[in-house]
């Protein structure tokens, strides 16, 4: 119905004066301004929080889409070639690990304020996936795993090793033990969504691709439905013309 009205519409908006037109889009921003507040907001980040966890004993920096690019490069000097290793685990609240990411959060936070009292320690980040569900796309991370970034100057491409923990079992001793076992207890990520060189990244697809997954995340059941029967419907409409199809496919048979 809706379809309808708009096609009758169209010649009235395509002869409209300037003015009307400006009406209308004005209109449509007023409408994406109003859509928009229904939208939730796709980043959580307490800069307070976060620059006391680092500040602090535990020295602990929290990633957010806009800062982990830049936060991963921070130590890393020019001309360096002995890779500058990151820690980072992958967590979340009741969201995202259905609370079951506290005793994994504790172990890493009391590795982090043992890790800080050493020299040649990972730096250590937290990336949360209840607040940060853009960058956790971006880099295709679950929760409950611990990354290891291998951190040189750019542009040198940078290895990254992942490894699942326990979530019921893991103690930060076990944590401790992981120190420089990465090419041997972690596995290197290969894959479409390597943060800085896979294909994703390197299309500059990976942020775009990260807020289609997450905005699909949102739709209820009931929208998947509606899309569904709006392409069913379309399909209906491209197999209406069908008799010439089967003309065609006579004159084949026929010529055949
Ligand atoms: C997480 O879920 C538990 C139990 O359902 C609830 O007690 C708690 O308040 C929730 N936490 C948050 C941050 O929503
Ligand atoms: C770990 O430290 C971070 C940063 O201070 C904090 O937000 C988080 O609640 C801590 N987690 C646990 C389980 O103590
Ligand atoms: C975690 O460790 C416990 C005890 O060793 C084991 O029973 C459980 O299957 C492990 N969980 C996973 C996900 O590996």
């Amino acid at each position: 119905m809706r379809f309808t009205t708009l096609v009758a519409a169209l010649p009235a908006l395509a002869s409209a004066q300037q003015d009307t037109f400006g009406q209308y889009q004005a209109q449509f921003q007023n409408f994406l301004g109003n859509f928009g507040s229904y939208i939730p907001n796709p980043g959580r980040h307490d800069p307070v929080a976060a620059a006391e966890a680092k500040a602090g004993a535990m020295k602990l920096n929290i990633l957010t889409l806009d800062n982990w690019k830049q936060t991963l490069y921070e130590p890393v000097k020019e001309g360096q070639t002995e890779p500058e290793e990151w820690w980072i685990l992958t967590t979340g609240n009741n969201k995202t690990c259905f609370g079951h990411c506290d005793r994994v959060e504790q172990a890493f936070n009391e590795t982090a304020a043992k890790f800080a009292l050493q020299t040649n320690a990972p730096h250590m980040g937290m990336l949360n996936c209840d607040d940060q569900p853009i960058l956790c796309n971006v880099w295709s991370a679950g929760v409950g795993w611990l990354w290891s970034f291998q951190m040189l100057p750019e542009p040198a491409p940078i290895e990254i090793y992942k490894k699942r923990l326990n979530l019921t079992t893991v103690t930060s001793d076990d944590l401790v033990a992981l120190q420089g076992k990465h090419k041997t207890e972690f596995k290197l990520e290969e894959s479409f969504w390597h943060p800085f060189n896979g294909k994703a990244a390197e299309l500059g697809l990976s942020v775009p691709l990260a807020y289609l997954l997450w905005g699909f995340n949102l739709l209820p059941s009931w929208a998947f439905m509606l899309i569904i029967s709006f392409f069913s419907r379309s399909m209906m409409w491209v197999l209406v013309p069908g008799p010439r199809r089967n003309e065609a496919g006579n004159n084949n048979n026929n010529s055949g």
